[in-house]
């Protein structure tokens, strides 16, 4: 077995897979855009979706790629061997191309003959069947076929062997996964089994490490619950690099693995005190920070704002517990550590450095100041709580000493307590913060949502960044997009208040190209011929070299042309009205636009290619 690095694993992963006529697509960003039902990208597919749903793809219809993806759902795990916020996945992808057969032949062969794991070691599970979908015997048998034997291969219910559908509707399948055994030896801290194999992992959970899955897209569930086969069948797969690499290095957790051990190191030198999971926490929290940051978010008490203000509180009050000091300079350290592990693979680490270490410090100084006092508090609570700490008790921590509710629920069961959620929520109502429950909700939802609505206020984006510039001038780039079901947000460079008479003339000219009906389609070009022939973009290293480029305009006039995934509606007439809420700073140079749609077609059809 090769004793690979981290960066390793990853290139020979891509490489393997462009070899197999893959065409590798860069990381999307952590925060998704135009997509309102999640707050992170949480797996490879995600930005994937549109594509999986049937849009034709530029790079064509087989892909790979290393995406960086945050999980807040296993926050409670991280500190044992394996589970992470903040983790990489390795991808591979077929767009109605290659099916099981191929997929699971490149897996085995990745891992047997690339990167060398002994089949002895291997074991895999399938989908069991049940009342909507039979047993993948199919998948169990090519297995067979390449050399894992019977007694390895276990069968399990949807709640493992089970991905998808995206949103409640759509593309999904069963699923098959891939272990490898960890014997006793490779852990410091006993993870696993004995040293040789056992069983499967239907058998014998307790010694077998997920490393991959692969995703078989063969049907769609319907509004009615049933499930019928699917014309299109996809692929999905998606390796934890992190874990892969815990394998490879013979490490036992993810932790000192040959790009985390540094940042785990920095913690160590740090604290004052030996718990293993408390520096864990950091080392996966502040690592997660780092790269939320990175993509332009600052903490705050709304959506992903919430999530990365929590991760940062979690990780200082793990700090506290390791006797480390909060005033300031703790996080940035650690950032920093992640940064040197990171940045060369990751350019906007290093690019926002600065950012990175003010956002952090400002928010360990705002939450050290009042941690202790709210410690205290909470104590005093927990001394004459019998079986509950009270909502307003929470709500106070939350307001006044800026504990996450999830901090005091974490506090409380430390103390076999718990926490009234309702009665935390009603004073938290009565506040008017609802921002909160909003992102909480998001982040229970599902994965895209691509409906009418949010393809109308999609294509309602083009039509505002092409009036901006057509009314302020070519300084106007897209500096962010946001969608809900309700609204959009767009952000934009601009640096100065727009005037309500220039508000006016954008609406309106918005408003002209929605009643002239005009029709949309998109054509698929390199990156270089779509700046060649003006179309508008960020033109960072998001892009692939094959990009798609959505035109809004008929023979007459090109209203807007610019590069993007999609989907988009196929006639501007179906829109309805745009109507602009609110012109806003959004940061330095930034403005950001609010507005809402009104009227427009219910069911919408998508635009095509030319
Ligand atoms: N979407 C699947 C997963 O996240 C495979 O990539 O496991």
């Amino acid at each position: 077995m090769n004793n690979l690095s981290t960066d390793d694993i990853r290139q020979t992963y891509l490489d393997f897979f462009k070899q197999k006529d893959h065409t590798v697509i860069p990381s999307a960003p952590l925060i998704p855009e135009n997509d309102p039902t999640v707050l992170f990208t949480t797996a490879g597919m995600h930005p994937l979706v549109p594509y999986l749903l049937g849009e034709p793809h530029p790079g064509g219809k087989r892909l790979a790629d290393c995406q960086k993806c945050i999980r807040t759902q296993d926050i409670d795990e991280v500190g044992d061997e394996s589970h992470l916020t903040m983790f990489e996945m390795l991808g591979n992808w077929s767009l109605g191309d290659y099916f099981k057969e191929d997929a699971i032949k490149m897996s085995f062969e990745f891992l047997t003959e690339v990167l060398e794991i002994p089949r002895e070691i291997l074991a895999v599970t399938c989908f069991c069947g049940d009342d909507d979908a039979p047993k993948d015997e199919e998948a169990a048998k090519i297995w067979i076929e390449v050399g894992i034997p019977e007694d390895r291969i276990g069968f399990l219910p949807k709640e493992d062997n089970w991905w998808g559908p995206a949103g409640q509707t759509g593309p999904c399948g069963p699923d098959t996964e891939m272990f490898v055994w960890m014997p006793d030896s490779t852990s410091p801290d006993g993870l696993r089994g004995a040293s040789e194999p056992k069983g499967n992992p239907e058998t014998n959970p307790q010694g077998w490490l997920e490393v991959w899955n692969d995703v078989f897209m063969q049907y769609n569930k319907n509004a009615d619950g049933s499930f019928e086969p699917l014309k299109q069948q996809n692929v999905d797969t998606g390796m934890g690099l992190e874990r892969t690499a815990a394998v490879m290095q013979k490490c036992g957790n993810v932790y000192e693995t040959d790009r985390m051990a540094p940042i785990m190191e920095k913690v160590n030198e740090l604290a004052d005190a030996d718990d293993l999971t408390h520096k864990r926490i950091i080392t996966d929290h502040i690592k997660a920070a780092t790269f939320i940051i990175a993509d332009g978010i600052l903490p705050s008490n709304v959506d992903q704002g919430y999530v990365l203000r929590r991760l940062i509180r979690r990780a200082i009050r793990s700090g506290r517990r390791l006797r480390i000091e909060a005033d300031g300079g703790f996080t940035p350290m650690i950032a920093d550590e992640v940064i040197a592990q990171y940045g060369h693979i990751y350019g906007n680490l290093k690019d926002k450095s600065k950012e990175i270490r003010k956002a952090l410090s400002n928010e360990e100084q705002q939450f050290g100041k009042t941690l202790k006092d709210g410690m205290k508090q909470f104590e005093k609570a927990a001394q004459s709580a019998s079986t509950e700490i009270d909502g307003v008790t929470a709500f106070h921590l939350y307001d006044t000493y800026g504990f996450p509710i999830e901090l005091t629920q974490e506090l409380a069961k430390e103390q076999g307590l718990n926490v009234d959620e309702k009665g935390f929520n009603k004073s938290f109502e009565e506040h008017q913060e609802k921002s909160r429950a909003g992102a909480l909700q998001k982040f229970s939802g599902g994965l895209a949502d691509h409906s009418s609505e949010t393809a109308k206020l999609h294509t309602s984006t083009h039509l505002l960044n092409a009036a901006l510039r057509k009314i302020l001038g070519d300084h106007v780039y897209q500096k962010g997009s946001n969608i809900t079901a309700e609204r959009l947000r767009f952000d934009f460079s601009h640096n100065e208040k727009m005037t309500p008479e220039q508000l006016e003339q954008v609406e309106k000219l918005v408003n002209k190209a929605i009643e002239e009906d005009l029709p949309i389609s998109y054509h698929i070009t390199t990156v270089d011929g779509a700046k060649e022939e003006g179309a508008i973009g960020v033109f960072d290293d998001r892009y692939d070299n094959e990009v798609k480029v959505y035109v809004i305009g008929n023979d007459q006039i090109t209203f807007s042309k610019e590069i993007c995934g999609g989907p988009h509606v196929a006639r501007t007439g179906m829109i309805g009205k745009l109507k602009i809420k609110k012109e806003e700073s959004s940061s330095s140079g930034v403005r950001r636009i609010k507005a809402v749609i009104e009227g427009g077609a219910d069911e919408v059809e998508f635009a095509e290619e030319d």
